[in-house]
């Protein structure tokens, strides 16, 4: 089932939830810096030996006091006009994130809206790919769950979900 809701990510019940961070891996801003706050210093020492992440790959660790088993940790593009293979990147980071759950038997996985927030990806472009990755997927979990933040962000991604049943039919 694919589900999309607004709330805070560092809040949900699920067996995995998705990181948007940096390439070292060692904290930020936004739902990064949310991520840390809410699961503990152990994230911090446990993202340390991982020694960073490139764009579009992710990583795993526990959630600690998360009540998420896991973060995966994965790393978006920062948007520098489209034709630097954000998209590609973007997509990768989606696809990235729900094989490495696949392999951690994951059953239940939530999403920021990766990259749309400080790294300025344009929102409905960004949600378009995110769903599509998480439609090709759906099959292989119980639940993937796109948390959007704001109502706004919501309504981005009810829409972009009506075009994409749309261009199913
Ligand atoms: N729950 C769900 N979504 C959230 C939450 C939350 N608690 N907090 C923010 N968002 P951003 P990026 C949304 O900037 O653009 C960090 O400093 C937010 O509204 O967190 O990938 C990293 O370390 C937006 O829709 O990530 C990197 O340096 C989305 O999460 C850089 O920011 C992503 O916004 C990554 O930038």
């Amino acid at each position: 089932m694919l589900e999309i809701r607004q709330g805070d990510i560092t809040r949900l019940n699920v067996d995995a939830i998705v990181n948007a961070a940096n390439n070292s891996l060692l904290g930020g801003g936004g739902v990064d810096g949310a991520i840390h706050r809410a699961a503990g210093p152990q994230l911090l020492a446990a993202c340390r030996p991982l020694g960073g992440c490139n764009t579009g790959d992710a990583k795993i660790t526990p959630g600690f006091s998360l009540p998420a088993r896991w973060v995966i940790h994965t790393v978006g593009p920062i948007w520098r006009g489209g034709k630097q293979g954000e998209a590609q990147l973007l997509e990768n980071c989606y696809r990235n994130s729900l094989q490495l759950a696949l392999r951690h038997d994951v059953k239940s996985i939530a999403f920021p809206a990766i990259s749309t927030g400080v790294y300025g990806y344009p929102k409905s472009e960004a949600a378009s790919i995110a769903l599509k990755i998480m439609m090709e997927y759906e099959s292989q979990f119980d639940t993937i769950i796109a948390c959007c933040h704001s109502d706004d962000d919501l309504a981005v991604y009810n829409h972009a979900r009506r075009l994409a049943s749309a261009a199913e039919k």
